[in-house]
């Protein structure tokens, strides 16, 4: 049984024993998967599959490395360009992306992609920029701000990012949670996707969004919302090319089969593309065996890309947790098991071995018509 220690921010896990084990699941999920990476089957679709990365881990873990090469085409900085780790103080002439030069290296090394994430968030804003921003009594000076950011970043790293989550989770949040909607209102969208695209036109801009894949209330009040936004931004001639989602799924609940399905049907409607971004699963209220909790997690994996590949817009996925090794749960107390088990949200055990979730990840490409 894996543990976790409590201690460290970013917790490595003290592997007792092995886990990894591979459990029988029903219909073509159990399908026996051979060596080919998922990467190499959803290229066979004309679409792609990744993972987030991180410098820490990057640097400390040959094996999380190995394993990002094995299933990989493109990767995503878990944190690396968000706007309070590329500018920590307010001197422009200091923007410090040391970290994700780190990363874009090993992207070149590799022949990898890069998404870019994020430019614009209610979370991740500096705290001197909340500060600057609080004290603005002029949208003029807010929106200013807000280019200006967006602006420097992305002509920074022009050309080396096929994708921008240029806003990011715009949905779910009032004036309350949101600077940027508090000072500017809905037009800071607007504005990031409109600068976004002069300073990159060549990047595909994504407006990501958590939250609407599950079958529970809350979701389906997000859903609506998210499909109302997404009209008023293409009706004012905002350049959105693509919606993320995110998919950080939980077990415990059911994919929303047909309000999710009309959903992307709608997207698809308004002609723009879907990336699934941040796969992962939180089982943290799932009872069970370990190998249930396991099935359990690759059967709302493989109902949600079963229907997200089967529309020919949906350009690929990425996982946010790789392997259970690293995982932002395990940085979330109030997302640790009450049983003091360890989450299991990635497609690889602690050990790497590969658990029921890549096998639906697998299947769900093999699946998935050629686009
Ligand atoms: O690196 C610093 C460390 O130096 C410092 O000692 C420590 C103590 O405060 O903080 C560390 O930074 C933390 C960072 O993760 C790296 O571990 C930040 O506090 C912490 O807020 C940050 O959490 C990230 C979170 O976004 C907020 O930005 C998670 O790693 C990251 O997985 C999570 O990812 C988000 C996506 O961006 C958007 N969708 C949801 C997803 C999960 O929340």
């Amino acid at each position: 049984m894996d543990t976790l220690d409590y201690s460290g921010r970013r917790c490595f896990l003290k592997t007792v024993g092995a886990v990894g084990a591979a459990v029988a699941l029903p219909n073509s999920v159990d399908a026996a998967p051979d060596e080919i990476g998922l990467h190499a089957r959803a290229l066979k679709k004309g679409m792609f599959f990744g993972c987030s990365v991180s410098v820490p881990v990057l640097r400390a873990d040959p094996r999380f490395r190995a394993a990002v090469l094995k299933d990989c085409g493109i990767v995503v900085p878990e944190n690396e360009l968000k706007w309070s780790r590329v500018q920590p103080a307010p001197d422009r002439s200091a923007l410090n992306f040391t970290f994700a030069d780190y990363i874009y290296k090993f992207v070149q090394q590799n022949g990898l992609q890069l998404r870019g994430h994020t430019l614009v968030w209610s979370s991740g804003v500096p705290a001197w920029a909340q500060r600057q921003m609080g004290d603005m009594k002029s949208a003029t000076a807010a929106a200013g701000f807000l280019q200006m950011h967006v602006a420097d970043v992305v002509r920074a790293w022009r050309g080396r990012v096929v994708h921008w989550d240029v806003v990011n989770e715009p949905v779910a949040e009032d004036a309350k949670s949101s600077i940027w909607l508090d000072k500017l209102g809905e037009a800071y969208i607007d504005m990031a996707f409109q600068v976004a695209r002069e300073n990159d036109p060549g990047a595909l801009l994504v407006l990501n969004q958590n939250l609407v894949e599950m079958d529970d209330s809350y979701q389906g009040s997000l859903r609506k919302k998210l499909l109302l936004l997404l009209e008023r931004l293409l009706k004012r001639g905002v350049p959105v090319d693509a919606v993320g989602i995110e998919a950080h799924l939980s077990s415990d609940l059911k994919v929303a089969v047909k309000e999710y399905t009309s959903l992307l049907r709608e997207i698809e409607r308004m002609g723009l593309k879907v990336i699934v971004t941040e796969l992962d699963v939180w089982d943290g209220r799932m009872s069970g065996s370990v190998a249930e909790r396991d099935k359990a997690a690759a059967q709302v994996v493989k109902d949600l890309l079963d229907i997200s590949f089967s529309f020919k817009n949906c350009l690929g996925a990425l996982a946010w947790t790789l392997t259970d090794l690293y995982s932002w749960y395990h940085e979330t107390p109030k997302k640790w098991r009450q049983d003091g088990e360890i989450n299991r949200p990635g497609l690889l055990d602690s050990n790497y071995s590969r658990k029921a979730m890549w096998n639906a990840v697998a299947s769900a490409f093999d699946a998935a018509p050629v686009r």
